[in-house]
């Protein structure tokens, strides 16, 4: 239901189901896993329009993506109009399909400096950020918010127009508000009423967890596509299920779960220098290793990986229990 044929790589963003954003998780590894399951785009973890401005070699680290993960999205975080502006001509450079801006990111390191959700208590603020990026690339701008900044302080009902009079071509939109941080359930009609006053596509996000979380979350909203991040943190499947129509799709065998992890390695290998290669595939093993009995004891052994022979030990042994609870469950 989400396959896409026509070369069209926005609609491929706010007609589909998309991978979040999510720093420190979707790395270019996971993305590239992400798109072979079928998201239809997917989007950079969040880079500092200002470390991209003053050329900061973290931030550009952020930005190197792999062909295969196209279409994709660079993610910008910031407050300043200036450095969205450099940062928006730097990016429109390098081959991304659109670029992003966070307006949403909870974290307080982030909104007391003015920048994620604190742009949702300052639309000002908010649309000259949309307006630097916009007249500063060719590229499609979207913006990625929250419901607003507490139930006492929602966005404007005329925020979504706001948006795209400055240039904005879609928002997705987690449906909770920055104080909710990320607890309680997501507020599926208040992502309703902003789809309801947008002129622009809405993408739906929140608390995705299977086909059904997901197809029910579109049906609730109205929006035009959807986006999902922990629910594909180690089950990218949750992407082919949505693209087949068929919820078993989501639920993979154990040699492909191994097979897809010694990609994701593979792939990770490529680009990550071997003194923090481990460190990174750690968190990533751990995604994949829960829900199955046995999964607590690997998790104490998953976070040790060392080297290539730990990684095969620990495949080797999670195929084993996958495929014992797959036996207790048939
Ligand atoms: C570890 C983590 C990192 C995140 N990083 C970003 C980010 O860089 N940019 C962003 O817009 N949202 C970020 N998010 C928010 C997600 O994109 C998403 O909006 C949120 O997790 C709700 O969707 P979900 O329930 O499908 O995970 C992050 C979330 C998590 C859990």
């Amino acid at each position: 239901m989400f396959a896409f044929m026509e070369n069209n790589s926005l609609r491929e963003y706010t007609h589909g189901v998309v991978l979040a954003p999510m720093a420190g998780s979707t790395d270019s590894a996971f993305r590239r896993i992400c798109r072979r399951m079928g998201a239809t785009a997917v989007v950079t973890e969040m880079v500092a329009a200002a470390g991209l401005s003053r050329k900061s070699v973290k931030s550009h680290k952020l930005l190197r993506f792999h062909t295969e993960e196209k279409p994709i999205g660079v993610q910008l975080f910031g407050n300043r109009p200036g450095d969205f502006e450099g940062a928006a001509e730097m990016v429109s450079e390098m081959d991304f399909d659109f670029i992003d801006i966070n307006a949403g990111c909870p974290v307080k390191k982030v909104v007391n400096s003015g920048s994620g959700s604190a742009l949702l208590r300052n639309i000002p603020a908010l649309a000259a950020v949309v307006r630097a990026v916009s007249s500063h690339t060719s590229l499609p701008v979207t913006v990625k918010i929250r419901l607003g900044w507490s139930p006492a302080e929602p966005v404007p009902d005329s925020l979504p127009a706001i948006l795209a009079d400055e240039g904005a071509a879609a928002i997705a939109v987690h449906g909770r508000f920055r104080s909710d941080m990320f607890a309680g359930e997501v507020r599926k009609s208040e992502i309703e009423r902003i789809v309801q006053n947008s002129p622009v596509p809405v993408i739906a996000n929140g608390d995705s967890r299977s086909v059904s979380d997901a197809l029910d979350l579109m049906d609730a909203t109205g929006a035009s596509g959807l986006m999902i991040g922990r629910g594909a943190l180690g089950n990218p499947w949750i992407f082919r299920g949505l693209v087949t129509g068929k919820p078993e799709d989501a639920f993979p065998l154990p040699e492909e779960v191994v097979s897809v992890i010694r990609q994701q390695y593979e792939m990770m290998s490529e680009y990550i220098p071997v003194n923090h290669l481990y460190h990174i595939l750690r968190g990533q093993l751990l995604n994949y290793i829960r829900g199955f009995r046995g999964a607590a004891e690997l998790r104490g052994r998953a976070v040790g990986v060392d080297c290539r022979e730990d990684v095969s030990d620990i495949l080797s042994e999670l195929e084993e229990l996958l495929n014992t609870e797959r036996q207790r469950n048939l």
